[in-house]
């Protein structure tokens, strides 16, 4: 007879506000400098003018609980990104499409102003607002990535299957995704359509 042993299974806690961007309970964290976004923002020159600026602090980080790598398992975590603006552009994640990609994700406003720009690789956009209680469904096929559009740091609870995987040279090798989300006139936010762009290849 063989026994089985019952790993506990310990709650995801989000941390207090003081902590904001944190996950008591997860497992997994990593981090993006602004270094590391190289060829993320199409205006190179304030890319260039940000990195000889930028105090090295992460521009977004993520953590995550994953419990197994089973097929069927969820990763939940937290996203954050800090804000700012790269030239026209806001503040960004690198974005990706999931390996597998039919697998879809739900995203969760927690804190600040952002939106959750989503693309097909066949060329439809939507770019959808995310604000605290506000909740996202990015369903598979959809290459995603978070913006903030704020002042204030932009708080994101996820949850995905852990089989998903994520692809983020799709958005690479297509030049940046076919909208950008830039300032407008009135301090708000709106798209342009990149014209670095050329079709996903997929
Ligand atoms: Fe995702």
């Amino acid at each position: 007879m063989s026994s089985t042993m019952i790993h506990p299974v310990e709650p995801v806690r989000l941390l207090p506000d003081a902590m904001l961007g944190a996950l008591a309970g997860g497992n997994s964290r990593y981090e993006k400098a602004l270094g590391d976004l190289g060829g993320v923002y199409r205006d190179q020159l304030a890319y260039r003018a940000a990195l000889d600026a930028d105090d090295g602090e992460p521009a977004y980080w993520v953590e995550s609980s994953t419990l197994d790598e089973d097929d069927g398992a969820l990763t939940v975590g937290v996203s954050s990104v800090r804000p700012g603006r790269i030239g026209d552009e806001f503040a960004m994640t690198r974005g990706h499409i999931h390996a597998r990609h039919d697998c879809a994700e739900l995203y969760y406003g927690l804190s600040g102003h952002g939106v959750m720009l989503m693309e097909t690789l066949d060329g439809e956009s939507r770019a959808v607002e995310i604000t605290p209680g506000v909740a996202i469904h990015v369903p598979g096929r959809w290459i995603h990535r978070s913006v903030n559009v704020g002042a204030e740091l932009l708080t994101t609870l996820f949850c995905y299957p852990t089989t998903a995987g994520q692809d983020y040279d799709v958005i690479g090798e297509a030049g940046g995704m076919r909208m950008l989300v830039v300032g407008d006139s009135t301090d708000g936010w709106t798209l342009r359509e990149n014209t670095d762009h050329t079709e996903y290849r997929r």
